[in-house]
């Protein structure tokens, strides 16, 4: 039997459960009609912001904006590259440097050109902190960052999103490209989980 559902089609009540493999989810805090239209209205924005001969590289945070950005680049009617970056957390008391280390460097050229991070969700704010100070030495045109989710918790961000998908409530959250142990990454909506 062919299932017409699609990725982005709405869930049908409890159908997310084949996904889970059972497991329950607190809510649905933002659903995939609800992100898509807000992508849109980011692209959109996004678009308007850079000068259209100049160059920009869209550079996504791994692996939580891998959705995100794959829907976010689609949208934007300009030029640009697509580039990833792959950032390891150091574990709680092993640096005190401020130092990111990067397990994927982007093979694309940074120096001169409009970088735009894109990342799932800033929440302590320490990954972009570190990032943000990492690619700053490399010289960019311009540095902006891109986030769907913001938690609004980091005291003092060292790159503010100039652009946010929504606001998020102070919950663990998961899908569309946000993990618990790896699991729920590919649920087509944001949801709350326990615990
Ligand atoms: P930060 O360094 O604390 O700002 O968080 C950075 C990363 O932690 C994000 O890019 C996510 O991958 C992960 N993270 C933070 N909050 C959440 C959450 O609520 N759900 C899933 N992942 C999260
Ligand atoms: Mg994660």
């Amino acid at each position: 039997m062919s299932d017409r559902r699609t990725g982005t089609a709405p869930l049908a009540e409890r159908d997310w459960l084949a996904r889970t493999g059972g497991r329950e989810l607190r809510s649905i805090v933002f659903s995939s009609e609800e992100i898509e239209r807000r992508v849109r209205e980011m692209a959109v924005a996004i678009a308007a912001h850079y000068p259209p001969e100049e160059e920009l590289l869209v550079l996504g945070l791994l692996k939580g904006s891998f959705i995100f950005m794959s829907d976010l680049v689609r949208q934007i009617e300009r030029p640009l590259h697509v580039d990833f970056i792959v950032a390891s957390s150091y574990g709680a008391g092993t640096t005190t440097s401020g130092d990111v280390k990067l397990l994927y460097d982007p093979t694309a050229p940074i120096e001169g050109r409009h970088i735009l991070l894109v990342e799932d969700i800033v929440d302590s704010g320490n990954t972009i902190n570190r990032l943000a100070a990492a690619l700053e030495t490399r010289r960019p045109a311009s540095l902006e960052l891109c986030a769907l989710l913001h938690k609004h918790l980091a005291p003092d961000l060292r790159l503010e999103p100039r652009w946010v998908g929504f606001d998020a409530p102070p919950e663990f959250l998961v899908g569309y490209g946000l993990d618990h142990a790896e699991d729920f990454r590919h649920l087509p909506f944001v949801a709350s989980i326990d615990g």
